[in-house]
């Protein structure tokens, strides 16, 4: 019999969760099955979603949700959305050690019920939590994947093409290494419009403020929000999924353990992956400027003191 994939979504009751589901169920991906804490709030947006079915044209109401972690048993992709979001002032780091602990629990489940799956892990903060979520699981590193480099890459596309009066659809631009404020690294040297540099359409001060815009961006929609985005997180996430599902080859800025590319080893951050059917099948790199490479380092380096507050929750 030829089957539908099966995707969990821990977490499925919190904004991120309904929007990965949300994504999904549009783009037919799969069976969702919603897992949550709290089992109500995963089949309130569970029914919701079903209920758009009829004018959205999708037949979604056969869901699954459960606050039961053998709900995942079989899953072919598990996306890992589950812990606290960010507070308004509050850095991703903050919430270390609440989250090191939930999803440090989940991946246990995961290894249990789901051996096979491929783990997408949105938890923050990021890059520690998919070192989390490697450690506790063992999995190979084409799957255990962070979901970052799409969203922090969709920031600054958009803000390049407001800056540049362009449609988003011609900007090609990407953001490597930690998903935090202050270290992640939008990389201007290869960010092209229309296969035109994007120098030839904004100054360098234009360049800077549109830098500057995106490694904020996460904390200027906390604020206007009051808790941390939900949509563009699901939609990134969701194009995740759909690279593997659909087997596409796609190649994305993830969150994935570096085994000596850009001459880091053992550190987890955002760097382009291929997306296949195997999950995170390879990783590949170029050359970054020389600031772009200071940056990267100094990105590996804050993930680096990340992973080693989080050791201290594996024990
Ligand atoms: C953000 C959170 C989800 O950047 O990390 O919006």
């Amino acid at each position: 019999m030829i089957k539908r994939p099966k995707i969990a979504i821990v977490g499925a009751g919190g904004n991120v969760g309904a929007a990965v589901s949300q994504w999904a169920v549009q783009k037919e991906l799969g069976d969702l099955v919603l897992i949550d804490i709290k089992p109500d709030p995963a089949k309130g947006r569970g029914l919701d979603l079903a209920q758009c079915g009829p004018w959205e044209g999708f037949n979604a109401h056969n869901f699954v949700a459960s606050d039961k972690a053998e709900a995942m048993e079989g899953a072919d992709i598990v996306v890992m959305t589950a812990g606290v979001p960010r507070k308004p002032g509050q850095s991703r780091e903050e919430l270390i050690n609440i989250n090191a602990g939930i999803v440090k629990g989940i991946c246990v489940d995961v290894k249990k019920y789901a051996p096979d799956a491929i783990l997408i892990v949105v938890s923050n903060p990021l890059d520690a939590m998919v070192f989390v979520a490697k450690q506790v699981t063992g999995f190979p590193r084409e799957r255990v994947i962070g979901s970052a480099g799409v969203l922090d890459s969709a920031r600054f596309r958009t803000n390049l093409a407001i800056a540049a009066g362009v449609s988003v659809e011609d900007v090609q631009a990407i953001v490597l290494g930690a998903h935090t404020d202050k270290d992640m690294v939008p990389v201007t040297s290869t960010a092209m419009i229309g296969n035109v540099p994007v120098g030839k359409f904004l100054s360098a001060e234009q360049l800077t403020e549109v830098v500057e815009n995106t490694k904020k961006g996460g904390a200027t929609l906390t604020g206007l929000i009051g808790t941390s985005a939900w949509l563009a997180p699901g939609a990134g996430t969701c194009l995740m999924v759909e690279a593997i599902v659909r087997n596409q080859g796609r190649i994305l800025p993830c969150s994935v353990e570096l085994n000596g590319e850009f001459g880091v080893k053992g550190a987890f951050v955002g760097v382009p992956v291929k997306l296949t059917a195997k999950g995170a099948e390879s990783v590949h790199e170029f050359e970054l400027s020389a600031a772009e490479k200071e940056a990267f380092g100094k990105s590996v380096a804050a993930n680096t003191e990340l992973m080693n507050i989080a050791r201290g929750f594996l024990g």
